[in-house]
């Protein structure tokens, strides 16, 4: 994928250069956002390539890394943290053989920790994309990745 000109057309569509909304689309776009639509952005606006990533890294939405088709979840709230997330959430390190904010090799799956996601009756959760599990021990994490 042309990073740089479909860059291009996203700032062209923000005439006013606002850059919030920029990345937004270019993370709409590519899933993340590229260290060349970093700099493209950078040239065009003027704004200082570490101004740009100030904001990226200030924002929790913005991601700087491609992430896997799966995203999955781990609420360490205080009622998960208190129901065995950190178990699930080892167990989950365990099994995809990544890190918390890493994606496997294949791309197949991102990890992610997350605060309390208001469901905390059901703690401790993991969601995967959009689905939300509750309850989650140890043997049900195997059944959910596989699925
Ligand atoms: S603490 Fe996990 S859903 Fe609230």
């Amino acid at each position: 994928m042309d990073f740089i000109s479909r860059t291009q057309e996203i700032l062209d569509k923000h005439s006013n250069n606002a850059v919030i909304p920029v990345l937004q689309d270019v993370q709409n776009e590519f899933g993340y956002v590229p260290e060349e639509a970093v700099a493209h952005i950078s040239s065009v606006t003027n704004i200082n390539k570490s101004r740009l990533y100030g904001i990226l890294t200030f924002y929790s939405q913005f991601y700087l890394k491609p992430r896997g088709k799966n995203i999955v979840k781990v609420c360490c709230g205080t009622a998960c943290h208190v129901k065995g997330a950190e178990k699930n959430l080892t167990k989950l390190k365990e099994l995809l053989k990544i890190k918390e904010g890493e994606t496997t090799a294949d791309g197949e799956f991102t990890l992610e920790r997350i605060a309390c996601m208001g469901a905390c009756g059901l703690a401790p959760v993991v969601t995967v994309n959009q689905e939300v599990h509750g309850n989650v021990t140890s043997d049900k994490i195997d059944k959910i990745i596989k699925k």
